[in-house]
């Protein structure tokens, strides 16, 4: 068996409709998950939703529906938006998925059975949407939550606490010897300064409403949501009740959050994990914010942005590749339409499509279609192309793994930029005038670097990658991994298939979306 790789996103409250930061977090753990299994590894994506808790239970009776009623109605928006943004989960978990429900209870028996639960009682304030417990000097001027900036809610009632100050140490030589456990690595000096300041115990159970997982000695608690919704991580590895699942999958590999969410992921759940007597994940990655042309997104200011749509409009795979090239991955960004027509035309219509267009014609043209085998003297520019090919690949195997999207994209455009200057360079136009046999080499290398180019835009772009893929008439083991290692694999001889516009350039007017009228030439 290759070596696995369990990967997860965040499993997403259902009282709403997705939006712009749930598609993010997905896609970019979707572009590992196609990476990883390009590898070879056993790869094992989860994601899913969240749906017990007080958040939910308020939603649902605002809407005059019960609880389950309201997430079976939203657990469908959420499967199609990942459909449409070609999101290859092996797992959609849901919090009232049986399986998880045992989990749950396991883990806490466990939990309690090692002497890190206790009955007492809590008196402090609680932020709905957030699903958080404040103390009062972490609130903000009238009563705000510092997270979100809603009102908070006060509350005092029994309930089951996790003996979490006792594991303040041992999460510090978490962090310490693990220099990968939280990335980036600004993030790690956030957490480990909060954890530094002191934990204290944390209230695990509600008694104030009904909407969850019923403690297990002691069914006038609900098991707080949080505690709840991390096992998920577990329970699609098969815990309690499938050891060799668990043995096989667990530790998670990657954690991937969005900043908001870090502390639950690298605090209350490691703690968890070693008061149960498991091993921790192996890293957490936490990215950052999206706002809207400088604007938080919320329903009230009515700028959300609906990703169904925006695939709908743009293509999913403009959308997926936008996302990653615009911001870097880690930290906060803007979206904008102006940014996103930009990004469209100026790296994929001209940098990428434009490299595929002019490589695809000249072969048609000057060979008939056919791959030539190269031929002629070997120039500084062919092994550079060489190099770079394959410096490239080793680059991005390093970092897309570790979640550095951008960073791969950059080595991926940067990539693309040299083939197109290698093409200025070589001028296969003038060999072609002028009767040289070097033009073989010369367009061999540009498809060769074509087939490179597809693999490596093809996590990010499956959907370009597979026309791609298609066009140069790659066959198996033209794209295995291993055929990656070294340049020359890409096979002579060959007859290369239509050229398809990959991204024509497109107009952006009043919330409509055009096909560029195309310049002469
Ligand atoms: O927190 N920019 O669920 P949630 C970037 N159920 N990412 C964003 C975003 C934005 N503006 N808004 C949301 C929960 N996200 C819990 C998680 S996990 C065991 C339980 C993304 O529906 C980002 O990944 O509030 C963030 O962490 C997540 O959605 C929060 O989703
Ligand atoms: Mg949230």
């Amino acid at each position: 068996m290759e070596k696995k790789f369990y990967l997860t996103t965040p499993i997403y409250y259902v009282n709403d409709i997705p939006h712009l930061g749930h598609a993010y977090t997905t896609t970019a753990t979707d572009i590992i998950a196609r990476f990883e299994r390009f590898l070879g590894k056993d790869v094992f994506f989860l994601t899913g939703t969240d749906e017990h808790g007080l958040k939910i239970q308020k939603a649902a009776e605002k809407k005059g529906l019960s609880p389950k009623e309201l997430v079976d109605s939203l657990v469908p928006m959420f499967k199609e938006l990942w459909k449409k943004l070609n999101i290859s989960y092996d797992r959609f978990i849901r919090t009232t998925d049986s399986d998880h429900i045992k989990a749950v209870r396991h883990i806490f028996t466990k939990c309690y059975e090692n002497g890190d639960i206790y009955l007492g009682e809590y008196e402090g304030w609680y932020c709905v949407p957030c699903e958080t417990y404040y103390t009062e000097k972490d609130l903000i001027e009238g009563n705000l939550c510092p997270m979100c900036k809603r009102p908070v809610e006060k509350i005092k009632e029994e309930s089951y606490f996790f003996r979490l100050s006792k594991y303040e140490d041992k999460l510090l030589e978490l962090y310490e010897k693990n220099p990968d456990f939280i990335k980036p690595d600004f993030r790690k000096k956030e957490v480990t300064n909060f954890v530094k300041q002191g934990l204290k115990d944390l209230s695990i159970s509600r008694t104030g409403f009904t909407w969850g997982i019923p403690v297990p000695l002691n069914e006038n608690h609900v098991i707080y949501v949080w505690f709840d919704a991390l096992t998920n991580y577990l329970t699609a590895v098969g815990y309690p009740e499938n050891k060799e699942m668990t043995k096989n999958y667990w530790p998670a590999d990657l954690h991937l959050v969005g900043k908001d969410i870090l502390r639950f992921h690298t605090i209350y759940w490691p703690a968890f994990l070693m008061s149960a007597g498991l091993d921790v994940p192996k890293e957490v990655f936490a990215h950052g914010w999206w706002t809207v042309e400088g604007e938080k997104m919320s329903k009230s200011k009515g700028n959300v942005i609906n990703p169904y749509e925006l695939v709908e409009k743009f293509g999913v795979d403009r959308i997926r590749f936008f996302m990653f090239r615009e911001v870097a991955f880690g930290m906060d960004g803007d979206f904008s339409y102006s940014k996103l027509v930009a990004r469209i035309n100026g790296e994929l219509a001209n940098d990428l499509g434009n490299l595929f267009n002019r490589t695809l014609s000249m072969i048609k043209k000057y060979k008939g279609e056919i791959i030539p085998q190269p031929s002629g003297e070997i120039t500084e520019i062919d092994k550079e192309i060489e190099k770079r090919a394959v410096e490239t690949f080793d680059a991005i195997k390093t970092l897309i793994p570790k979640a550095e999207l951008t960073k791969a994209l950059d080595k991926i455009w940067q990539f693309i930029n040299f083939v197109n200057l290698y093409i200025d360079r070589t001028a296969p136009w003038n060999l072609n005038k002028e009767g040289k046999e070097e033009l073989n080499r010369v367009l061999y290398n540009m498809v060769e670097a074509l087939r490179f180019i597809t693999i490596f835009t093809s996590p990010f772009m499956p959907e370009s990658g597979s026309k791609m893929a298609e066009m140069l008439n790659l066959d198996n083991d033209e794209l295995k991994h291993e055929s990656f290692k070294t340049w020359g694999n890409l096979k002579s001889g060959k007859k290369l298939n239509e050229p398809k516009i990959l991204f024509p350039r497109i107009e952006y007017n009043n919330g409509e979306v055009k096909i560029a009228k195309t310049k002469k030439g």
